[in-house]
């Protein structure tokens, strides 16, 4: 499968970071997002990592950016990749529109963190063409793509986008379609515990970060992780965990819930656990 041009439909953080690499990679991007000014914002955050990347060796920002389209409906492409907000019903709408307008042959991937993969891949005509394609936040940077088949997904497909994503630049590492995958099984229950030891009085915020800084090595820590995830979406798949998998020990914390009700969604917002100027 030979991915020219890929139309990534989402330009928020994840999707402009995604836009990025595709394009670094030499191939033609067209960048959709149905909220007014969102792919102007993406583009500027893509010319602002690739400003950065250039001081440091990186290719030239004009030629990479010269390569994305800012498109305001989805186009016909060889390889979608959804980067919209996690929300099941928003994004099994756009795999029916993909499925509708792009070619036949062409495979539909979600960025998504935790919305089962298998479930996407029911609503369109071409099920085996449709994958998961997790990439980590700042996108440009982190190195892993946690490849997440459907139960229909087909081998050929699950080795089109490996094969991608080493050409990318990172590095893939397989999963099966359960609820959080592998990352965010392994990550929420994390900043979630995090989230009650604030909350029940164990310590400060900055000394929970500074624990698994110093002392796990972790390049920040999980109340700082959360704001750069955003904390809407960290309740959000803590919900799909503790739906998906039943167990009482998934239920989002409710600091969290709190301070998503408060507009407190991290750095988006200016302020989550910690407040950003
Ligand atoms: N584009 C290009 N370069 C960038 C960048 C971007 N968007 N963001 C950071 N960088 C570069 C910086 O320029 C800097 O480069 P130098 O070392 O050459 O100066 C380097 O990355 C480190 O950045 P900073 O000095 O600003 O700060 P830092 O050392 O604290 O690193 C960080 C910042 C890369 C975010 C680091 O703290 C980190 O890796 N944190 C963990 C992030 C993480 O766990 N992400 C996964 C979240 S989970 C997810 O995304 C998926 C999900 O499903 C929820």
């Amino acid at each position: 499968m030979d991915f020219e041009h890929v139309l990534v439909a989402g330009a928020g953080q994840m999707g402009a970071g995604i836009a990025q690499v595709v394009a670094a990679s030499g191939r033609r991007v067209s960048l959709y997002d149905a909220a007014p000014g969102a792919t102007e914002r993406g583009l500027a955050a893509m010319r602002k990592s690739l400003e950065k990347l250039a001081e440091k060796g990186g290719g030239d920002p004009e030629e990479v950016l010269g390569r994305v389209a800012a498109v305001d409906d989805l186009v016909p492409a060889d390889l979608l990749i959804e980067a919209v907000i996690e929300d099941a019903a928003v994004k099994e709408e756009l795999f029916r529109r993909a499925d509708q307008l792009l070619p036949d042959g062409a495979v539909l991937a979600s960025n998504t963190s935790s919305i089962p993969i298998t479930s996407l891949a029911a609503v369109t005509g071409r099920p085996e063409r449709v994958i998961g394609m997790h990439f980590f936040n700042p996108v440009p940077v982190l190195k892993l793509v946690e490849v997440i088949r459907a139960v229909q997904t087909s081998d050929e497909t699950a080795a089109a986008i490996t094969a991608l994503a080493e050409e990318l630049g990172k590095v893939p590492a397989q999963a099966n379609d359960f609820p959080g995958f592998v990352s965010n099984r392994i990550l929420m229950p994390f900043i979630n515990e995090a989230a009650y030891a604030l909350m029940e009085g164990v310590a400060e915020r900055e000394a929970i970060d500074t624990i698994a800084k110093l002392g796990f090595a972790h390049p920040m820590g999980p109340l700082a992780l959360a704001d750069l995830i955003g904390l809407d979406t960290c309740v959000a798949i803590m919900e799909v965990l503790h739906d998906g998998l039943g167990n009482p020990k998934y239920a989002p914390c409710p600091l969290l819930r709190q301070y998503v009700q408060a507009g407190r969604l991290g750095r988006k917002s200016g302020r989550g656990f910690y407040s950003y100027s």
